[in-house]
């Protein structure tokens, strides 16, 4: 029984040494050609490996990641499970750049940033918290991270998901009734979708008209989302104030692209949340225990729904 490591050396070495800590009887390699794929169990990876029907008694596919778009589901065989990453250092990296993109745009920042270019001493008049509507779409494990972090600013606060959630503090909407329902009293958007054949293309032309004018967008899902063309018309014509983006299509942009030097968009380079090593071992660690046990792991992806 092995658990392959396919990722870079660096984190490697740092699951390595949790698995020698923590499952000493699992041999751990990362070194593809070195070991014998019938004996590979766990696989972990960013995205998969050419040669994956090699391994046929893998037992759980890991993603590095939280996303799993990365894979095409499809292509993993079916006796394999696929877990996507769920760890603290996830979730808090997205809370952390979450609260930062809702009061840069709360507190005008990018309008700042170009007046200060400008030598412009003007203030702009300010809005409170409490009149200041976000909005979470998605309400999993990063969506509910980051609204209980915004929590405490006073915002109110309203989610959608495709199921029902009860959320003490927040409006949960479901269903297509309560996506425009949400659109509708939202002053920040925020992104927090996996992609899937549902959600690619959502954050389009329509999507914006529903919302208020001067409402601002946080995009944290992924590139193929958003309808480029359409969030530049709807920031070039006033109707959108600001955007803060950090997932794109393609990643990287390519020189010249639009959204570099627009003076209402502040872009990152996907960088929102970092799957952080040492925390991940210890979820991947606790998620074979689990599976050995019996037991579902954590995150366990539903391939029907593609999350
Ligand atoms: P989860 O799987 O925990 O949550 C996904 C949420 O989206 C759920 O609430 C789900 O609803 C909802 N959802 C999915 N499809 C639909 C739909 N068609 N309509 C309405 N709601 C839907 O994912 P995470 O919170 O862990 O991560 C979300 C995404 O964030 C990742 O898939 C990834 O793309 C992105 N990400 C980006 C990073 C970055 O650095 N920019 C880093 C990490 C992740 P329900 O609860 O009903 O199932
Ligand atoms: C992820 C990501 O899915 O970094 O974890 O985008």
């Amino acid at each position: 029984m092995t658990f392959l490591f396919n990722s870079d050396a660096k984190r490697g070495a740092i699951f390595a040494k949790a698995f020698s800590r923590e499952l000493p009887e699992i041999p751990f390699a990362t070194d593809p050609a070195a070991v014998d794929p019938e004996t590979v169990r766990y696989l972990i990876t960013w995205t998969l490996p050419e040669d994956l029907s090699r391994y046929n008694n893998l037992e759980i596919l890991f993603s590095v990641g939280a996303g799993v778009d990365q894979f095409r589901i499809d292509a993993v065989p079916p006796h394999a499970q696929v877990v996507r990453m769920v760890e603290d250092g996830i979730t808090r990296m997205m809370q952390e750049y979450v609260t930062l993109a809702v009061l840069a745009l709360h507190r005008n920042l990018p309008a700042y940033l170009e007046r200060q270019r400008c030598e412009n001493w003007q203030a702009i008049a300010p809005v409170q918290a409490a009149e200041r509507r976000v909005g979470v779409l998605g309400l999993g494990m990063l969506g509910t991270a980051v609204l209980d972090r915004l929590m405490p600013f006073g915002f109110p606060l309203s989610g959608w998901s495709r199921s029902p959630h009860e959320i003490e503090g927040v409006r949960c909407l479901t269903g297509r009734n309560g996506l425009d329902a949400l659109l509708v009293s939202t002053d920040i958007l925020i992104c927090l979708l996996p992609l899937t054949d549902e959600t690619r293309s959502l954050l389009n032309a329509q999507l914006f008209a529903r919302l208020p004018a001067g409402a601002a967008l946080v995009h944290v899902g992924r590139g193929p989302q958003l309808d480029h063309q359409a969030l530049l018309q709807a920031l070039d014509s006033g109707h959108l104030s600001g955007a803060v983006i950090d997932v794109t299509d393609p990643e990287p942009l390519p020189p010249g692209h639009p959204f570099w030097g627009h003076p209402k968009i502040l872009l990152t380079p996907h960088i929102a949340s970092v799957t952080q090593p040492e925390t991940a071992a210890n979820a991947v660690i606790e998620n074979i225990k689990r599976h050995r046990s019996g037991l579902k792991p954590f995150g366990l992806v539903d391939r029907r729904r593609g999350y």
